[in-house]
């Protein structure tokens, strides 16, 4: 049975009754509007031995810039739950604003130098409210392994980099992407598109996987590879924010001859923002 709890206070209560069972609590922080992506971290923290395993599911504002789209987010708790109980979930934490930024609150977790590229430069102030809730999440369920998806990468980066830096005593597991046949990375946000968008927004996997081919082919020039992702992702999307070969252990830009690359893009159709990323040269 999945039980649904709203407040902190039964969270943290159930967790402590968990562990004093001694079950291996699992966790996996989501936005909700699940989908296979999200479904995939649930059986992983299982696959990694959790044996009591958390969904949070939460639409954080603090992440949210202005003119992005917090109020359009879509909100699908119910449907949420039962594909969550369906998977054997043990818990829903879903909580509302208020229980999370209540009177008073005023304090950020900011990771330096790993949020300033990519994600960071476009998105100010994301990353500081992903590593606020996190930070929060991860205290109030205190659980023994925390999965994230490759889907974002610079995300799963930042948060193992904080729990280092923190002493938060959770082993951080990425994922990697779950993708529709045609290739592109499920998201919620897949849902704003259009018919005609839809099908523009396969050019960004395309993209990457042309770098990709290129790398398998002995390419090592960084700008040779984006250049071949770019000639894909550009005609296609209304606006490109960033196609970039970087170091996946600093996002700093990709050096000639390296033996792994981040390649990562982020554009928009119509008023849609679209990620995905591919890691050449390895895997997670
Ligand atoms: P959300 O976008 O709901 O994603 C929740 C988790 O699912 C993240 O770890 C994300 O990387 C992963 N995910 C999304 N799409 C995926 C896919 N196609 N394949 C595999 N994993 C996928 O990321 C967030 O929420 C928030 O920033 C959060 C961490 C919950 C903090 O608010």
């Amino acid at each position: 049975m999945t039980r649904v709890v709203h407040t902190r206070a039964e969270v943290t209560r159930a967790c402590d009754e968990a562990r004093a069972e001694g079950r291996v609590i699992g966790v996996v922080p989501t936005m909700g509007a699940l989908h296979a992506g999200h479904l995939s971290l649930v059986e992983r923290a299982k696959a990694e031995g959790a044996t009591f395993v958390v969904a949070t599911i939460f639409v954080n504002p603090l992440q949210f810039g202005e003119g992005e789209d917090l109020d359009r987010y879509p909100r699908t708790l119910d449907a949420d739950v039962e594909a969550l109980s369906q998977l054997g979930v043990d818990l829903v934490f879903a909580p509302g604003e208020e229980e999370m930024y209540g009177d008073g609150f005023v304090t950020t977790v900011r990771v330096a130098k790993l949020t300033e590229t990519l994600e960071g430069a476009h998105r100010p102030g994301h990353f500081d409210g992903v590593t606020t809730v996190v930070t929060k999440l991860l205290n109030l369920v205190a659980p023994a392994i925390a999965v994230f998806g490759q889907k974002d990468f610079q995300q799963q980066a930042i948060i193992r980099r904080m729990t280092e830096d923190l002493d938060i005593r959770a082993r951080i597991v990425t994922a990697p992407t779950v993708r529709e046949s045609d290739g592109l990375a499920l998201s919620s946000r897949n849902h704003y598109l259009s018919t005609d968008e839809r099908a523009r927004a396969t050019a960004i996997i395309r993209g990457l996987r042309a770098a990709e081919a290129l790398f398998r082919e002995g390419t090592r020039d960084p700008n040779v590879l984006v250049s071949a992702a770019r000639s894909e992702i550009e005609p296609a999307f209304d606006a490109v924010d960033y196609v970039a070969a970087v170091d996946p252990a600093t996002f700093a830009p990709a050096q000639e001859g390296a033996e792994r690359i981040l390649i990562a893009a982020a554009a928009h159709l119509g008023a849609t923002r679209l990620i995905d990323n591919l890691l050449l040269g390895g895997s997670l």
